[in-house]
Formats: C-alpha cells, sequence, structure tokens
C-alpha cells in the first residue's frame, strides 16, 4: 500500500448516532428519536437517548483521535441542538458544544470536517413536511448560515448533506428509517429537494466562508450483473440508475438520468425536473461512502429493483453485507472518468460490523475488521497508482455506535464502547489504523 504523505486520516461520527438527545441542554426532538421511539421501528427499541454520550464526553474522544494519531475527523452538526425548532431561534448551548468542539480538535491538531445534515432533521420541520417539502432548501440555507457565521472562521471543511439516497429511499420509500414513510411520489420529493438543498448549502457556504472547501457525500453502491445475459446487465443498469445514477448525475451533470426517468415517471409526476440543473454547482472535492456492492438479475415482476443474488461462500459481514473491496477500486475509477475528472475524491465512510470477541489483555481482537481496512485500503491504493484523485479516507467509525434501525447490536467501532459504563477499549483495528496512518507498512 503507498499513500501520498498529505494523505487525509481520519475517523468519522455522526450527531445522533454519538451524542445523547440532551433536551436538558436545550435540544430539540428529531425524526430519528420520534422513529426510535415508535414501537417496532429499531432493534429491541433502542434510541438515541444516550448513545455514546459524547455530547459530555468529547474531550476524551478527542484525546482517543489524538492517541490513534488521525489529522482530521468528520463530524455532524445536529441541527436540533442548535435550532431546535429547526428554523428561528437559535439554542446558544448548542452552538457553543460545536465550538469548543472545534476548539479541542485544532488543539490536538486535528481538522474538522464538518458534516451539516447527517439525518437528524428537526422534529418541527418534518411537522411541516420535511424532505419532500419545497421550503427544504430555503430553511437549509438558514441553519447553514448559522453554523459557518458560529464556525466558519475555524472550519474550513464542509460538507453539505450525508448520503442523500437514504434520505430519500430509506427514510421515505422504504421506510426503514426516519421518518418510516413509504411513498414513492414523497421519496422523489425528498431526493429532489436534497439536490437543491445542497446547492443551497453550497452558496452559502461560499458567502461566508470564502475559503472554505465543501462538497456533498453520497453513498454509493456498484451494481454488478449476476451473469452476462442481457436482461441481467440491464437490471444492474437500473439499479445503477436507483442506487447511484439518480444522485451522482444532477449533482454532477446538472440533469436525471433519462433511463430512469422514463421508469420512475410515475413517481415524478408534479416535480420541476429541469429545476435540478441548479444542483450541479461546483465542488472542491466529492465524498464517497462505500460498504459493498450488489449483484442483480434480472425479475420480470420489479424489473426496476430487480433481484439481488447473495454470494454464497463470500465473506459477509455483521450486517449481512459482502466484502467486496473491487468494487472500490472499480468505483473510484469510474468517478474518475465519467464524474469527477480530477475533483478530489474523499472516502468519507468505509468499515464494516462484526461481532467482536471479549478483550484480551485489554484489547478487543477483531481480526475481521482489521483485514476489511486492510483489503479496502489496498483498493484505494490500486486507484490512486491508476491516476485517481483519492485524497483522503475516514474509517467509519471512530467508536461503537447507535447504527440506526440496528440500534446498538451491531458495532462498527475500532473504539469498543461498552454502553453501560461508556467505557472505550481500543480494538485491535484502532491500533491498526494507527500504524496504517503513521507510515508503518502493513
Ligand atoms: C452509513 C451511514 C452511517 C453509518 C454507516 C454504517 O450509511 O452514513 O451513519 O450508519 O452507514
Amino acid at each position: 500500500m503507498d499513500f501520498p504523505k498529505d494523505f487525509i486520516w481520519g475517523t468519522a461520527t455522526s450527531s445522533y448516532q454519538i451524542e445523547g438527545e440532551t433536551p436538558e441542554a436545550g435540544r430539540g426532538d428529531c425524526i430519528w428519536g420520534h422513529f426510535a421511539r415508535t414501537p417496532g421501528k429499531v432493534v429491541n427499541g433502542e434510541t438515541g437517548s444516550v448513545a455514546c454520550d459524547h455530547y459530555y464526553r468529547y474531550k476524551e474522544d478527542v484525546a482517543l483521535l489524538k492517541s490513534l494519531g488521525v489529522n482530521a475527523y468528520r463530524f455532524s452538526v445536529s441541527w436540533p441542538r442548535v435550532i431546535p425548532d429547526g428554523t428561528g431561534k437559535v439554542n446558544p448551548a448548542g452552538l457553543d458544544f460545536y465550538s469548543r468542539l472545534v476548539d479541542e480538535l485544532l488543539a490536538a491538531n486535528i481538522t474538522p470536517y464538518l458534516t451539516l445534515y447527517h439525518w437528524d432533521l428537526p422534529w418541527t420541520l418534518q411537522e411541516k413536511g420535511g424532505w419532500p417539502s419545497a421550503e427544504m432548501p430555503g430553511w437549509f440555507a438558514d441553519y447553514t448560515a448559522v453554523i459557518t457565521n458560529a464556525l466558519g472562521d475555524r472550519v474550513k471543511h464542509w460538507i453539505t448533506i450525508n448520503e442523500p439516497w437514504c434520505v430519500a429511499h430509506l427514510g421515505h420509500l422504504l421506510g426503514i428509517h426516519a421518518p418510516g414513510l413509504k411513498d414513492p411520489k414523497l421519496a422523489y420529493r425528498a431526493a429532489h429537494h436534497t439536490h437543491l438543498s445542497h446547492a443551497a448549502a453550497m452558496r452559502v457556504i461560499r458567502e461566508t466562508v470564502p475559503d472554505a472547501q465543501a462538497g456533498i457525500t453520497l453513498n454509493l453502491t456498484p451494481s454488478y450483473s449476476a451473469s452476462d445475459d442481457p436482461q441481467d446487465i440491464l437490471a444492474a443498469q437500473y439499479d445503477d440508475g436507483f442506487s447511484n445514477r439518480w444522485f451522482l448525475d444532477p449533482i454532477f451533470k446538472g440533469k436525471y438520468p433519462a433511463d430512469m426517468v422514463e421508469l420512475l415517471s410515475e413517481a415524478l409526476e408534479g416535480i420541476d425536473l429541469d429545476a435540478v440543473s441548479a444542483a450541479a454547482v461546483p465542488q472542491d472535492f466529492f465524498g464517497v461512502n462505500f460498504y459493498t456492492r450488489s449483484v442483480k438479475t434480472w425479475n420480470a415482476e420489479s424489473p426496476l429493483k430487480g433481484e439481488s443474488i447473495k454470494q454464497e461462500g463470500a465473506p459477509h459481514t455483521a450486517m449481512g453485507w459482502e466484502v467486496y473491496p473491487k468494487a472500490l477500486e472499480e468505483l473510484i475509477l469510474r468517478l474518475h472518468r465519467e464524474y469527477v475528472g480530477d475533483l478530489p475524491i474523499l472516502i468519507t465512510e468505509n468499515g464494516a460490523a462484526y461481532e467482536d470477541p471479549a478483550p484480551v489483555n485489554g484489547v478487543i481482537e477483531d481480526a475481521q475488521r482489521v483485514e476489511y481496512y486492510r483489503l479496502h485500503l489496498e483498493a484505494i491504493s490500486n486507484a490512486i497508482a491508476q491516476g485517481a484523485p483519492v485524497k483522503g479516507y475516514f474509517a467509519w467509525s471512530l467508536m461503537d455506535n447507535y447504527e440506526w434501525a440496528e440500534g446498538y447490536a451491531k458495532r462498527f467501532g475500532i473504539v469498543h464502547v461498552d454502553f453501560e459504563t461508556q467505557k472505550r477499549t481500543l480494538k485491535r483495528s484502532a491500533l491498526s489504523y494507527r500504524d496504517i496512518v503513521s507510515g508503518v507498512k502493513v
């Protein structure tokens, strides 16, 4: 593995997954709190009410980051912590928390990468229509200005929205994530407004923090066809449209993919599709979250979705996701060729959940996660060697946390968290990541 000297090495987290809800600190409710408290939505009915208690333990967590030797940290701001009702009155304690966190990071020589939206929409905005509402870009721009004005003097790296695919599809089409809706029309309106909100936030960032570097983060899941049969190839093409191109094409080309527009015509009724041309604003980097691939075969009853074929015999994580690092290498090369050109790519999330063993001599020996990271970093190193502009990598996640609809059972951390005591314990993957980051050949 070979990485440039100035490579950005970080870990990533998000507000709802680690902070704790802390209503006592003036934070408003969010769609995830609501969703999680609804019976049957999250494994064991678990919520982010305490999570990793990071709101109170952020100093300890920054110290952990420092001990790992990373030079960057990606976190998200909780919109309802800062503006409890989504619009209007600001909660000073909320802003102050992020200000203190940023200062702590800078004092540790760790560059903050701030994500504005990682899924915790203020509940009051959901009551006003949420992402499907045409008012979202305006609300998001106003919220962005509050954050850039407060932190833009110190935070120079900004990510607008995390994984719009999940916001739209998991939240509004499949009902697996908050707000738990299953309505194609709402889902494609939500997606449309993530594109426009990204553009609106970029405009605010440019105006208020002229020396900022900013971009969006998409989750991309490459689709492979199960065979050379033209029907299977078409199934993979549609799946790519659904998972990837619906988000890539607006952001980089200012238009929706034509094949998908035709397939989705009913769900798209009433959306001004041409308006998406506004989404293709210049970015300073492009964030990619990668976990796995999908393998598709044709399904006549559901041409759009096709059918996923589980790769029996291949390694899978505790999420049931296939470990297939080659897809990351191929994805990066495709992005370089078809979308980003020489725009820097940051891998803003990559990692794996496994059932970890009990600690031995104070360390958790998570050999599978160590191997997952090694293989994916090797894939990135291969892509760089072929000319792809990957400039940084953020391990998901710094520590075990609230894994959305899976609750606390699925552990993605390189640091173990005991949710009873809040004790943090290093896993072997944290130690091996520290070696990689410090340039030790692994
Ligand atoms: C991504 C999310 C992140 C985490 C990982 C496992 O989709 O951005 O919050 O849950 O998956």
